[in-house]
């Protein structure tokens, strides 16, 4: 090792005093084999990061140390023209060799004039940008820099590599700069076979001169935020094989009635917005094709019942009519999606049965009614099955539980009954499995699921069953739980196993019959990982050893409604997005830490028996809160104004508290309240309301006027809702104060269909109608 070392300090050394020579030298003319390797040995020396650590070592590694001097034809990677020890270095292919840094305009990889190929893959250049000097390697046919860390521009002057017939920048994060940008990168590009460009933000149209690259082969452009129309010629390119264009939810297109015969074999379109029929005509040769999430609308073509070569079929979520044809010749086909389309006779079609190599099988919102029949049994390579929110009937079949390479069933919401048999823990592989939401009954051991060690989401929510759970966990034994949700499941108590459950994303184990107190050993656990916690509807009392600040520090969800807590509000982490207590026995003030929680968007303590006056710092909190809900406490004081000021809020309810309001103003215009008028609201004082620009909708006039909420009400705007329904006049009437003011601001139709005189105002506002507001006198 140490002779190695030593070696190539050495021949540094001697190849940068010779390199810089040959250079100065040779300035303007092709470098000779010897200056080449020499090139390439200093672009390895130059890959040496600050920290010694040297990028490049996973590429020296590959080559002989005794090879390793100038004869770079036989270094890994390096590949020479006609004679293997003299030729000029023609291809580079250094992908997956640990490369990093950066690679500057400087370096000498951009000496090698006669490269045709180089391949920088899967490194990592540390967020550098690609240097504009690549361009200098004019005879580069292939230029792969794809996976590699760059970022930012892609450099124009690649446009100049007009030899290029294969270019894969795909999945570094780079842009294009100009909505031009991709059409000066590939105008001139015109023998391109394969562009990859995945992950490349394109953010334009892709241009209809595309369709004149007749040596084009393969197209990968997914997410590339490409836009408009996909010009359909390209579809029609004579050699056309692959094309991805997946994730461009802005890029819309239909199919041609293909004239030629297509060679397309992997078409990708999923979450794009081609909409439109897919034609009968589409290809015989398709290996893949996978349109989820786009628009498709009109039959599945039956002549996907001929394209024997499929492999993948994915047709999921998109708006066809009619039926799915019989797809009995697939023979190939291993993963199938159909999501939302319907088999004509509603239950599973038996030829189902005869694609034994299905490996995953996506058939959620199908409308499937029937039993889970037993031919499935046939299908023994499944891994995915997911057939959820569906009507299948019945037992789950015992041959079901032959699958047991199964790593993903959801069944969920179905109408499945009978006992959840043992035979679960066959599944010995399975990661996630979802029952919630069926017809399930009976006594389930808990103990058989934390057999299965891979398990990371478990559902058994909304059946009839009562979970049973031991005390004899022990921590090596059981699954690194990540979603676990046991909502309506009788369980009595906190399962055991919890106390070694470290990794819990979400937790839901509302409507239980939990009693006493949350043990530390729980809120202990999945400190670092909790976001959503449900524990609502059981009969918990509180926190044993009652922090201040609950201890899980990603929570976003806290929920505890309908408990029996008692004492101080608990609060929990600074993350916190929904916090909803209400309907328990907490007592005592708001504890101004609430007001760090600067995420909040839905508080409600409503139903408790807290007291005090608001802290004034949950003002603080107006830019974040959408719901907040004080309502039935015992609140008093002062309500703040501030805290509604130019807010988010959509709904907030206070009612039923002993606010004494000094409230004179109250303006929530130009918010976000998606909300009804506020009948509880009583505001004595209040002169002025102001609710223009929300989305208040439904009636204004309830049983109430607008006097007995608001005695002094001289100023009301309640312009540009979408209020409905009929206003009487006499809703303002017994105001006095307004009266004697002249200012009432109503909202008024834009399209004056209504009737207004000053006996009746009649105005009739129609659900989404725009409004504009008008001053009203009452006097007029
Ligand atoms: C390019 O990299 C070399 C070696 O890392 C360094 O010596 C040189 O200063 C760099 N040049 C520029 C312009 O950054
Ligand atoms: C290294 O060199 C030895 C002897 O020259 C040869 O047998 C071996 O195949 C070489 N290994 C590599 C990876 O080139
Ligand atoms: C680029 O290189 C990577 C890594 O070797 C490879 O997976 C990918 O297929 C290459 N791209 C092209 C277009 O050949
Ligand atoms: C394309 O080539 C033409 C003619 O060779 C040249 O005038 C033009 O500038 C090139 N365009 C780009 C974007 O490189
Ligand atoms: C799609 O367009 C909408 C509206 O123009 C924009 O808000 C959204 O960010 C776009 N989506 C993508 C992925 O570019
Ligand atoms: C597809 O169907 C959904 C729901 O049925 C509908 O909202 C949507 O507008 C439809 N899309 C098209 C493109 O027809
Ligand atoms: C499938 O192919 C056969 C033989 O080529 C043809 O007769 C039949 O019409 C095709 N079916 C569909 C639905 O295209
Ligand atoms: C099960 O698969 C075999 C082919 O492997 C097929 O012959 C048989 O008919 C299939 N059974 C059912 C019930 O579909
Ligand atoms: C399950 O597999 C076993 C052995 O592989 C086989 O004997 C049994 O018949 C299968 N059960 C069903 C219901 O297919
Ligand atoms: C725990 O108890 C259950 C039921 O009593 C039993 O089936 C299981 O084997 C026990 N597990 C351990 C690890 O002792
Ligand atoms: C359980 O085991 C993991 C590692 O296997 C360890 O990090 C963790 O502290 C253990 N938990 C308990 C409660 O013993
Ligand atoms: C609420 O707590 C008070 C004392 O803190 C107690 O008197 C009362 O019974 C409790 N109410 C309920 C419904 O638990």
């Amino acid at each position: 090792m140490a002779s190695y070392m030593n070696c190539f300090t050495f021949l540094q050394t001697i190849s940068l005093v010779y390199f810089l020579i040959t250079l100065t030298c040779t300035s303007g003319s092709y470098l000779s084999h010897d200056e080449e390797c020499s090139a390439l040995f200093q672009f390895k020396q130059n890959m040496i990061h600050q920290d010694d650590v040297d990028c490049a070592a996973s590429w020296f590694q590959a080559n002989n140390a005794s090879d390793s001097g100038f004869g770079c034809c036989s270094w890994y990677g390096v590949e020479c023209s006609n004679d293997h020890r003299y030729g000029h270095v023609v291809g580079l292919d250094l992908s997956e060799r640990s490369l990093c840094g950066h690679i500057n305009s400087t370096s000498t990889l951009f000496s090698l004039v006669h490269l045709q190929s180089l391949n920088l893959a899967m490194n990592n250049f540390d967020e550098s940008q690609i240097p504009s000097e690549i361009a200098h390697l004019k005879k580069l046919r292939s230029l792969n820099l794809s996976y590699s860390g760059f970022t930012g521009q892609i450099p124009a002057e690649i446009s100049q590599l007009h030899q290029l017939s294969s270019l894969d920048l795909s999945r570094n994060s780079q842009q294009l700069e100009s909505t031009r940008g991709f059409n000066n990168l590939v105008k001139n590009l015109t023998r391109l076979e394969e562009l990859h460009l995945s992950g490349v933000d394109i953010s334009s149209s892709l241009p209809h001169f595309l369709a004149n690259f007749s040596s084009l082969r393969l197209l990968t452009l997914q997410e590339c935020s490409l836009l408009n129309a996909f010009p359909a010629a390209i579809l029609e390119l004579p050699k056309l094989k692959i094309l991805n264009l997946a994730y461009n939810d802005n890029l819309t297109g239909s199919f041609p009635k293909f004239r030629n015969i297509s060679l397309l074999e992997v078409m990708i379109l999923d979450f794009t917005g081609f909409f439109g029929i897919l034609p009968e005509s589409i290809s015989k040769h398709l290996i893949i094709l996978s349109v989820s999430g786009c628009s498709f609308s009109g039959r599945i073509p039956g002549s996907i019942s001929n394209m024997t070569q499929l492999v993948y079929l994915g047709l999921g979520e998109n708006n066809f009519t009619g039926f799915v044809p019989s797809l009995v010749s697939l023979s190939k086909l291993s993963y199938l999606e159909l999501d939302g389309s319907t088999f004509e006779k509603g239950c599973l079609p038996s030829w189902l049965g005869k694609l034994t190599q299905l490996n995953k099988v996506y058939l959620s919102n199908m409308s499937i009614n029937g039993e889970i029949p037993p031919f499935l049994a046939n299908l023994t390579k499944l891994s995915d099955v997911e057939m959820a929110n569906n009507s299948l009937t019945g037992n789950i079949p015992p041959s079901f539980f032959n699958f047991t390479q199964l790593t993903n069933l959801d069944l969920r919401q179905n109408k499945l009954q009978g006992k959840i048999s043992k035979s679960f823990s066959k599944f010995k592989g399975i990661r996630y499995l979802s029952l919630t939401s069926n017809n399930f009954s009976g006594n389930v051991g808990l103990h058989m699921f934390l057999r299965l060690d891979k398990l990371v989401t478990l559902q058994l929510s909304y059946n009839r069953i009562s979970l049973v759970a031991t005390n004899n966990y022990t921590n090596f034994t059981l699954p690194e739980l990540e979603d676990l949700e046991l909502s309506s499941c009788n369980l009595k108590e906190f399962p055991a196993f919890f106390r070694f459950q470290n990794s819990l994303n979400v937790l839901l184990l509302d409507r239980n019959k939990i009693e006493g107190m949350v043990l530390v050993w729980i809120w202990n656990n999945s400190r670092e990982t909790l976001q959503l916690i449900d524990l609502s509807k059981n009969f918990i009392t509180g926190f044993h050893q009652h922090p201040h600040v609950l201890p899980w520090r990603q929570v976003e969800g806290f929920l505890m409604t309908n408990n029996q807590l008692r004492g101080q509000l608990p609060i929990p982490s600074k993350t916190t997005v929904s916090y909803l207590v209400s309907n328990n026995n907490l007592t005592g003030e708001i504890p101004p830490l609430i007001c760090e929680l600067e995420f909040l968007r839905l508080l409600d303590m409503s139903s408790n028996n807290m007291s005090g006056p608001l802290p004034p710092c949950l003002g603080r909190l107006s830019s974040s809160l959408v719901g907040l809900n004080l309502r039935q406490n015992n609140f008093h004081g002062i309500m703040m104004n501030a805290f509604m000021h130019g807010s988010l809020l959509k709904s907030i309810d206070l009612s039923e508290n002993g606010f004494t309001s000094q409230l004179k103003v109250l303006s929530l215009g130009d918010n976000s309240f998606d909300d009804v008028f506020p009948f509880w609201l009583t505001l004595p004082k209040l002169r002025i309301l102001i609710f223009r620009s929300n989305k208040f909708y439904g009636p204004i006039q309830g049983s109430t006027t607008v006097c007995s909420q608001f005695p002094n009400l001289r100023i009301i705007d309640l312009s540009n809702n979408i209020f409905t329904g009929r206003l009487h006049q006499k809703y303002f009437q017994a105001c006095i104060a307004m009266n004697s003011i002249h200012v009432g601001i109503l909202s008024h139709l834009s399209v004056m269909k209504s009737k207004v005189s000053s006996e009746v105002v009649s105005v009739e506002l129609p659900y989404s109608m725009k409004l504009i507001h008008k001053c009203y006198g009452t006097g007029s």
